[in-house]
This record gives structure tokens, sequence and C-alpha cells, in this order.
């Protein structure tokens, strides 16, 4: 008889099963449970059979009393609180950085992992910033505290990483079209309520977006930085991805767009190798590239696309090619689809958690 997936220890980045011993069941916390990607790592855990011995979920005040359900059971969503880190192993934050900054160096003092998704320690120095299937090595156990990449990072990232390691990358440009998931749940409630008000015809006033948003796509909406002229979303991008690829050097331009589509994020990448590289050979690394599904067929015109790319693990990649502005051969252009919630945040958080916790 097999052993039962909670007796296993799971090899996240090569996806692997690996028989083990069964691991402690652990107290997990979840701080932003009532969000987009709240709800994502409810199911994650469920999914993935994380060896959850207690769940506590957390939110604001206002959600206190909140019935949401994980394995088929219901559990009560509390107000976040010192005291709800106690007894903690595992705590992943995904409730925006300024709760990240106040609570999680508490839950790390207590002694839990922490995972967080905000922006808040991305670029300390002392944090890791971790996509298991790029860069695992860097998350020590002596690390109490290790973040999440920016959804964008963390997708460009699984079709730029194993290239990279094929050959230097020198220099990217990046162009993406990304979804309302990336603004959290009221946001992709805006697009729905929104559209819906479009087609009958009424009058809509966006809420949480800046622009209307159905039928309609504008520069992302996080602030723009007078001196550089890129807005924050793009700045983090460009820091995070140089950190990830520990290519602290790397030349990377990028313009972000916010574009009516509920959960995918999408990305055009034009990238410039330090030797040359065939589109071939590219696509033979990347079809065989962990957590990668390679969907390139020209003759059918079938690419990545955000309703294929939703609900899935996998980050999409194709439209791989020469870029003819480059008669070198030293760069390839390709177009890279992810889910946002799921490997641009909830996926890669509880991987990176499976990825310690294996240790
Ligand atoms: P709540 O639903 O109670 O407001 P999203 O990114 O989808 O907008 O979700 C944000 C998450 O962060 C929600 O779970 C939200 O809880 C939570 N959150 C927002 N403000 C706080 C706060 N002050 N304390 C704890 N959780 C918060």
């Amino acid at each position: 008889m097999s052993p039962s997936p909670d007796s296993l220890t799971l090899d996240a980045v090569a996806g692997n099963t690996v028989s083990a011993p069964p691991p402690r069941r652990l107290t997990v916390a979840i701080v932003g449970a009532t969000g987009a990607v709240g709800a994502e790592l409810i199911d994650q855990l469920e999914r993935r059979h994380f060896p959850v011995g207690e769940l506590r979920l957390l939110a604001s005040p206002r959600s206190a009393g909140k019935g949401l359900t994980f394995r088929g059971n219901p559990v009560v969503v509390q107000a976040l609180s010192e005291d709800a880190f106690d007894g903690v192993d595992v705590a992943f934050f995904s409730a925006g950085a300024s709760i990240s900054r106040q609570y999680g160096p508490v839950a790390a003092a207590k002694g839990a992992l922490v995972v967080d998704n905000s922006s808040a320690f991305r670029m300390a120095e002392d944090v890791p910033l971790i996509v298991p299937e790029v860069n695992a090595h860097a998350a020590r156990a002596e690390h109490r505290l290790i973040a999440n990449p920016n959804c964008v990072a963390a997708v460009a990232v699984m079709a730029l990483g194993p290239l990279h390691r094929e050959t230097p990358i020198r220099r990217v440009f990046a162009a993406t079209y990304q979804a309302a998931s990336g603004a959290g749940a009221a946001a992709m409630e805006e697009l729905r309520a929104s559209t819906a008000a479009y087609l009958e015809g009424r009058p809509y006033t966006p809420q949480v977006l800046p622009h209307p948003y159905a039928f309609n796509l504008f520069s992302h909406n996080a602030a723009m930085d007078p001196q550089t002229g890129y807005n924050g979303e793009e700045q983090k991008v460009m820091d995070e991805l140089r950190k990830l690829l520990e290519a602290p050097q790397l030349r990377i331009g990028i313009t972000c767009v916010r574009v009516p589509v509920l959960r995918a994020h999408a990305i055009a990448l034009t990238v410039e190798f330090e030797t040359p590289l065939a589109a071939a050979r590219a696509r033979e690394i990347l079809a065989g590239a962990p957590g990668v599904r390679l969907v390139d067929d020209a003759v059918a015109n079938h690419y990545p696309m955000p309703v294929e790319a939703s609900g899935r693990d996998e980050v999409l990649v194709g439209r791989i090619r020469q870029d003819l502005g480059d008669p070198s051969g030293c760069s390839l252009s390709l177009f890279v689809v992810g889910d946002q919630l799921l490997k641009g945040a909830a996926l890669n958080a509880i991987q990176i958690a499976e990825t310690v916790v294996r240790r």
C-alpha cells in the first residue's frame, strides 16, 4: 500500500515525493486569511497536504468571527493580535506591508518561520527572497523570516532563472499585462462589477482602482517616482529580479500595465545574454524546467494565455524566438503567463515553507 500523502515529505522543487518519517504536525497561521491570497493559501495547504495540526486564520477585527473552511472543517477567523502567534510554527503574511512590518518580527521572535508575501522585507540584506525552483539555496535554517517576491518577479524568474543558468543574462526589457488579483479581492470585484455595469449601460464610479477598469487598461496604479519616472511596481520588479538572479548589475527596464483580466499576469520579455542562445535551445531548457509548461505551438497559434494559466500551478512560457533587433544572436523574446494568486503569491509561499520544513 502506498503511504498517505501526509506521511510523505513533499519535494516541492523537483515535484518528487520522498519516503520519510511522518512530519510533526505544525501550528500554522495565515495573516490576511480573508483576502484573495489568503483564500489560496488555505487551499494550497490543503491540496499540498502541508502537515497542519492547527490552523489559525487571522484578519482585521472586521472579519473576526467569520467562518471559513479547512479540510471540510469550519475555522473561525480571529482578529490579528500579538498573542495569536503564541505556539505558531509557520506564519504566512498576506495583509500588506505595514501589517508585516508590525507583526512579522513579533511572530519570528516567538519562534515562527515567517513567510511574508508583502514588500516589507524583500530587499533587506539579511532576508532571503526565494523562488524555490530558482534559488532555494539562499534560504538557510537560521532564517526565521523569508520574503515571497512580487508576483511579476516570481512569474518572470521562472523563465529567466533556467536561461540565466545556461548563459548569464546581461539585459532585460519587459512589459506586463497585470490582472486585477494583484490589487486584492476588492479589485477583482471591481472588475466584475464595472464590467457588468458597462454592459448594462449603467454608470460606475471606480472604488478601488484609480481609473475605469472595464474594457480599459492603464499604467500600474503604484505611485510614480518623479526622479526616475518608474512607478513602485516597476521598481520592485527590477530590484527583486536582480536579487533573485543574484545579478546585482543586471540591466533591466520595465513598463507595468494593469489589464482587465481577473487573476493571471502576462509578461513580454526581451532578454540579452552574454553569449548567443538559440531559440531551440531555450525551448529545450524551459521544457525541462520545474514548474514551467511550454505552450509554444506556432502552427496552432497557441501561446500562453491568462485563461489557461488561471488556477494552474505551472507558469506558461511561449513565443520563444530570436530577437531580430540583435543580429549577434545573443537576444531572445518570449511571453510568460502565470497565476498571480498561485505562483505569484500563495503557491510560492507554501513552497518556501515546504523547502525549509523539509530540511
Ligand atoms: P479583512 O478582510 O478583515 O479586511 P486583499 O489583498 O484581498 O485585499 O486582502 C487583504 C487581507 O488583509 C484581508 O484578509 C484583510 O482582512 C487583511 N487585513 C487588512 N487590514 C488588516 C489589519 N489591520 N489587520 C489584520 N488583517 C488585515
